[in-house]
């Protein structure tokens, strides 16, 4: 399987949020808050025929559980088509967005992860912070975070 993984307009990345993480949704409620930000990151893992793969945005955003930090980013929107899954292509877009991060000054990576993905998180560096809780439509999520450093 050949892709290359790039940064994206957002409207590229709403389908496939829709199809995978919020098929409950409409495509206009993909835009969130932030995305016209000149510093918010959607990367994507794109095949020769242009299809979105997998994607992930990442949007400078205070950590919730560390306020006073003001170099909060926020990983949102991850997302690898279901035939797709599995196949390192999630770990290849999320360790992009730390490298958007580390490009744009570094800062405190952090997310609201499902915890059936909590193993892709840790694989990148992100450790939980606190307990479980339960979104009653989504189900089970976790905090993560790291710290990362900024390029040079
Ligand atoms: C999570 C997800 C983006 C990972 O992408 P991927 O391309 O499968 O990722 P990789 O192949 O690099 O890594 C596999 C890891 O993804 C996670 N994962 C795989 N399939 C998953 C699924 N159906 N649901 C949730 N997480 C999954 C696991 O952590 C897995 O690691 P493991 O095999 O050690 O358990 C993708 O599986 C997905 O879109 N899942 C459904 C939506 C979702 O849960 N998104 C995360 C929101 S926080």
């Amino acid at each position: 399987m050949s892709y290359q993984v790039l940064r994206v307009p957002a409207e590229a990345t709403y389908s496939l949020r829709q199809q995978v993480l919020r098929p409950h949704q409409t495509l206009t409620q993909m835009r969130l808050a932030g995305d016209e930000d000149a510093d918010t990151g959607f990367l994507a893992a794109v095949d020769a025929d242009g299809t979105v793969l997998a994607t992930a945005s990442v949007r400078r955003e205070a950590c919730p559980w560390q306020p006073g930090r003001i170099d909060g980013w926020r990983l949102r929107g991850m997302a690898t088509a279901p035939d797709r899954q599995r196949q390192g292509v999630g770990g290849r877009v999320l360790a992009a967005t730390v490298t958007h991060v580390e490009e744009h000054g570094g800062g405190l990576l952090w997310c609201n992860a499902r915890t059936p993905a909590q193993t892709l998180y840790e694989r990148a560096g992100l450790v939980v912070y606190g307990d479980e809780w339960l979104d009653p439509v989504i189900g089970p999520h976790v905090h993560m975070w790291r710290e990362v450093a900024a390029a040079g």
